[in-house]
């Protein structure tokens, strides 16, 4: 158990779950908490499969940049995105699940670190079919990152933004058998000299939602709810947290608004400023509402949220990541008020490829992707720092880093090809931050930590002493 004295944790409901179905049988009021991990499915969306060759998959990424010839460089940039879209599509799915009255999405029945360390009990996906499981607990995001080495210093201070980091069954399949969040796994691999831990399969994917919580006790006339909207990549480049975003929307849990992309720039706490312009539906958003034991676990975690049942969680923001290619798939995705002009690192060329398969809450979201960490990408090993950056991050998450969150940043390019110091969140790469992963028990102060955007070479010497975790920090930080 995380804490001694608060209230339950998900692992004293599971065992004592387990002990109760024991003595009530097989219709105990367990069943309904039962859980079960979806395979990511297809989501019949013409030209895209998942998981997708990695040659083809090369193919377009060789295409998109080297630029010419342009009509199959523009071709191979819309393939990349179309499959950017078709992940979102397959994961962001209805299954036929239902939990606490609310119907699941495919990401929902997904595990976390928590349910896969060794403590849980589980032994291979399968099992978890079989053992009770809550919906994944909301956790902030200051004590997801206090779990290892290097802390983002600035997420300590926006409110009620939590999530959790999921694994699909398959990557969910790989951590269980291989024991990967086990310390005693990762050290013996290191001991025995080995590089990095065993890949993972072609279909392993990986989430990292975030949430905001609106609380029904802080509704305006019961049923309106600011929420903080991305103005756009700042001029200057600098830190730039949602607590810093000018402008809000107003979202009505009573689903009225005819929000088309206006914003409200005044923002009164009050309310007072909001329009029906700038009002939208809260079923524009992918969201749930908290069960009793959904507030009391956030609560415990974030002493203060006062959480209640009924309050709301919804889904601002989600990373993605497959094992497609050797250096993973990097997509985001943000939910915006304008889902066909989206503002940069997305744009309205990458909107305009979303599928008619992808539809509802799921189709209002923006997003960006990161498939090379340069323009020319430069090799696996022993390349350079020379190219363009490619710069893509989360409003939502990495916005808001400052040089010092991101202290193994080094200068270079910018997309634009002119000098820049590369240092802050909205000048970050997904990949190149993933491929300083790492394993470091000894804690050496060489080892690769967090960067913006830049050439990581992933033979370079900072990793030795080092275990690479396969570009997910995740395994280096949860392993217990
Ligand atoms: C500056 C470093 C950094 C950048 C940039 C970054 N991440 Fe992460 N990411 C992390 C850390 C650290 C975690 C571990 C989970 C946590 O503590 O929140 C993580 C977790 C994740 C996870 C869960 C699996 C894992 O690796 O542990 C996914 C998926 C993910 N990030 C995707 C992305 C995507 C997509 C982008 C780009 C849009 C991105 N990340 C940018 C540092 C970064």
């Amino acid at each position: 158990m995380r804490c001694p004295g608060s209230l339950p944790t998900r692992s004293f409901l599971r065992h004592g779950a387990a002990a109760l179905g024991l003595a009530l049988g097989a219709a105990s009021l367990w069943a309904a908490g039962t859980i079960s991990p979806e395979n990511t499915p297809d989501p019949l969306v013409p030209g895209f499969q998942f998981p997708e060759g990695a040659a083809t998959l090369s193919g377009w990424i060789t295409d998109m940049i080297r630029g010419e010839p342009l009509p199959a460089a523009v071709s191979a940039a819309e393939r990349l995105h179309a499959h950017g879209w078709g992940l979102w599509t397959a994961l962001t799915l209805e299954t036929g699940q239902v939990y606490e009255g609310q119907r699941l999405r495919v990401f929902e029945t997904w595990l976390t670190p928590e349910d896969l360390t060794t403590a849980s009990g589980l032994r291979s996906v399968a099992d978890a079919n079989e053992i009770p499981r809550r919906r994944a607990p909301l956790r902030s995001f200051a004590q997801l990152n206090a779990a290892g080495a290097g802390s983002f210093s600035a997420e300590a201070v926006t409110p009620r933004v939590v999530g959790f980091v999921k694994f699909d069954p398959v990557a969910a399949d790989h951590i269980l058998r291989q024991d990967l969040l086990s310390r005693a796994t990762l050290d013996t691999l290191l001991r025995r000299g080995a590089p990095q831990i065993p890949a993972f399969p072609a279909a392993a994917l990986v989430v990292k939602p975030v949430f905001q919580v609106i609380k029904r006790s802080d509704l305006i006339g019961g049923r309106y709810s600011a929420l903080q909207v991305w103005p756009g990549p700042p001029e200057t480049p600098r830190a730039l947290p949602p607590a810093q975003w000018p402008d809000v929307v107003w979202l009505d849990l009573l689903d009225g608004g005819s929000g088309g992309g206006a914003v409200d720039s005044l923002g009164a706490t009050d309310g007072s400023t909001r329009t029906d312009e700038t009002t939208y539906p809260v079923s524009r958003l992918i969201h749930y509402r908290l069960s009793a034991a959904d507030a009391a676990v956030l609560d415990s975690d974030k002493p203060g949220t006062g959480a209640q049942p009924g309050d709301l969680a919804v889904l601002v923001a989600m990373h993605v990541t497959t094992r497609e290619i050797a250096r993973w798939t990097w997509q985001t995705f943000w939910w915006t008020p304008e889902p066909e002009t989206p503002l940069a690192p997305s744009s309205s060329a990458i909107a305009s490829l979303r599928p008619q398969q992808l539809r509802g809450a799921a189709r209002n979201y923006a997003m960006a992707l990161a498939y090379t960490m340069q323009v020319p990408d430069q090799p696996q090993v022993r390349g350079n720092n020379s190219g363009a950056a490619v710069y893509a991050y989360n409003p939502w998450i990495e916005a808001r880093f400052a040089p010092a969150d991101l202290p193994d940043s080094i200068p270079g390019l910018d997309p634009l090809g002119r000098p820049a110091a590369n240092n802050h969140g909205v000048q970050s790469n997904c990949l190149s931050c993933h491929a300083q992963a790492n394993y470091n028990p000894d804690h050496l102060d060489t080892a690769p930590r967090f960067t913006g955007a830049r050439y990581v070479d992933l033979a370079d010497p900072k990793f030795n002493g080092t275990l690479q975790v396969e570009f997910l920090w995740t395994i280096a930080r949860h392993a217990r």
